[in-house]
């Protein structure tokens, strides 16, 4: 049968979509673009935010039309949000033409799950509340050849406040390092250049294995990998983020010189009461640490707006450490009531205008600070990994710096997955342009 997979939400989503993929591709599966030529569709859900939900329900009822049309067809959906009961009650109540439901913790059961679809013609709904042992060695077809997702730790133990991935994705368990380096090492095998380590928290890696290992002796031994040429990780939480790695990033070439550090709020009231455990101080001093050591360190992050109990005042601080942090990208989002979350119980919530008031002031002056540090780069050499044709212009292809910058330049396919030196000649909102250098 052909199948096709829409993954939504984060990077470890993706990776999850790249196991079922394999799995399916093993058992004769054909993997198609077109849904339209699909006998199985799959949907990888994300529940971060309650517009993740609503979009979803939205397409559920567009796939009951394409059913009415199509019988055979196999729907098939799973990820985060298929770990809250709700959901789970509300398919079975309003949209009995799901086919198939699983887990974020047991992906590894899909091919059983069709065969007794196939079998009993009805919906098969397989869940696990708890995440089990990490299961190794799922087959696994990957997006691209010359850069790879390898996920390092699943779940997540911190339980901010507002957050719904502790429930959705289980404990924090990391994966052996042997698991980890055997991966490695047969991505770089097959041409793998670059690998994003992944992580709710990569910084408290090996906190649960039995020989207690971290992240940084992690990073030292992979970057030993011969024919890995960079080593990115996400997510770094600031309160995990030690000193060891700092120097690490700054003495190893192999590891790129950005670091993802979600500030979530500049408040330190705020910060107190979304459990980051960490304070206003605590962070800026962290990123003027991080750019003394590592001066072209490029520096992201996430930001919630509107959290419980957000003054004018409690913004202004936000404000403040954006000014002084200089990120290069900042990811904005409007608090989102989640269910179960203790943050949802509040009854101090801001309403939906001031928080857009505040996200729209928050993204001017972002935009300038991101806009003045792409500037920056005008003149500069960068070492690039092609990724392929840009989307806009043929005769370009796009790549990232190891500063994460998205670069267009004129070339053809055959730099796909090669390392080359581009230098930058304009900048975009959101990219740069350059030309290839000999
Ligand atoms: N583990 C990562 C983040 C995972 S979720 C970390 O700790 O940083 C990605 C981002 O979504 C978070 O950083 C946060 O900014 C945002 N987010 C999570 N829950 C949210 C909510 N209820 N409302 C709005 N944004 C939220
Ligand atoms: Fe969510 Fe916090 Fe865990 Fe990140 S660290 S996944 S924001 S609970
Ligand atoms: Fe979404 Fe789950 Fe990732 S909730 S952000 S897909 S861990």
């Amino acid at each position: 049968m052909n199948y096709k997979i829409t993954t939504y939400g984060c990077q470890m989503n993706e990776n999850d979509s790249e196991k079922i993929s394999g799995m399916l591709k093993k058992m004769g599966h054909v993997n198609v673009e077109d849904e339209s030529q699909a006998h199985i569709i799959i949907l990888n859900t994300c529940s971060v935010r309650e517009n993740a939900n609503d979009k979803f329900f939205g397409h559920l009822g567009y796939y009951k039309k394409m059913k009415e049309s199509r019988p055979d067809l196999i729907l098939c959906v799973c990820g985060c949000m298929m770990q809250q009961e709700s959901v789970i009650m509300e398919i079975k109540s309003r949209y009995r033409h799901v086919d198939i439901i699983f887990g974020t913790h047991n992906i590894h059961e899909l091919p059983g799950l069709l065969s007794d679809h196939l079998e009993k013609h009805e919906m098969i709904v397989g869940v696990w509340k708890e995440g089990g042992n990490i299961v190794e060695n799922l087959p696994i077809e990957r997006k691209y050849d010359f850069k790879a997702y390898v996920s390092i730790t699943h779940g997540c133990n911190n339980f901010c406040s507002y957050c719904i991935v502790p429930y959705t994705r289980g404990r924090e368990r990391s994966r052996e390092i042997d698991s980890i380096l055997m991966e490695v090492e047969s991505l770089a095998k097959n041409g793998c250049k670059e690998i994003t380590l992944l992580g709710q928290n990569v910084n408290s890696y090996g906190q649960t294995l039995s020989k207690k290992t971290t992240f940084a002796d992690l990073l030292k031994i992979l970057v030993q990998v011969k024919g890995i040429e960079r080593i990115r990780f996400m997510t770094s939480h600031p309160k995990d983020l030690s000193d060891e790695l700092i120097d690490a990033i700054a003495l190893e070439e192999k590891l790129c010189n950005h670091i993802h550090l979600p500030l979530q709020s500049g408040s330190s009231k705020v910060l107190k009461e979304m459990n980051r455990k960490y304070d206003k101080e605590y962070y800026l001093n962290l990123v003027k640490k991080i750019k003394d050591k590592i001066p072209n360190v490029a520096l992201t992050t996430d930001i919630i707006v509107g959290f419980p109990g957000e003054t004018r005042e409690d913004f202004e601080e936000t404000l403040d450490v954006l000014e002084k942090s200089r990120f290069d990208l900042a990811f904005t989002f409007l608090y989102s009531t989640r269910e179960n979350t203790p943050a949802s119980n509040r009854e101090d919530q801001i309403p939906e205008d001031v928080k857009h008031k505040r996200l729209n002031r928050l993204l001017e002056i972002h935009n300038k600070i991101g806009h003045d540090i792409n500037q920056s780069y005008i003149g500069k050499i960068c070492e690039v990994l092609v990724e392929g044709k840009s989307k806009n212009n043929s005769n370009y292809m796009t790549g990232r710096t190891d500063t994460f910058k998205l670069v267009n330049f004129p070339g053809d396919d055959s730099l796909t997955g090669k390392i080359v030196k581009v230098k930058i000649t304009d900048t975009k909102t959101f990219s740069m342009e350059g030309i290839l250098e000999d």
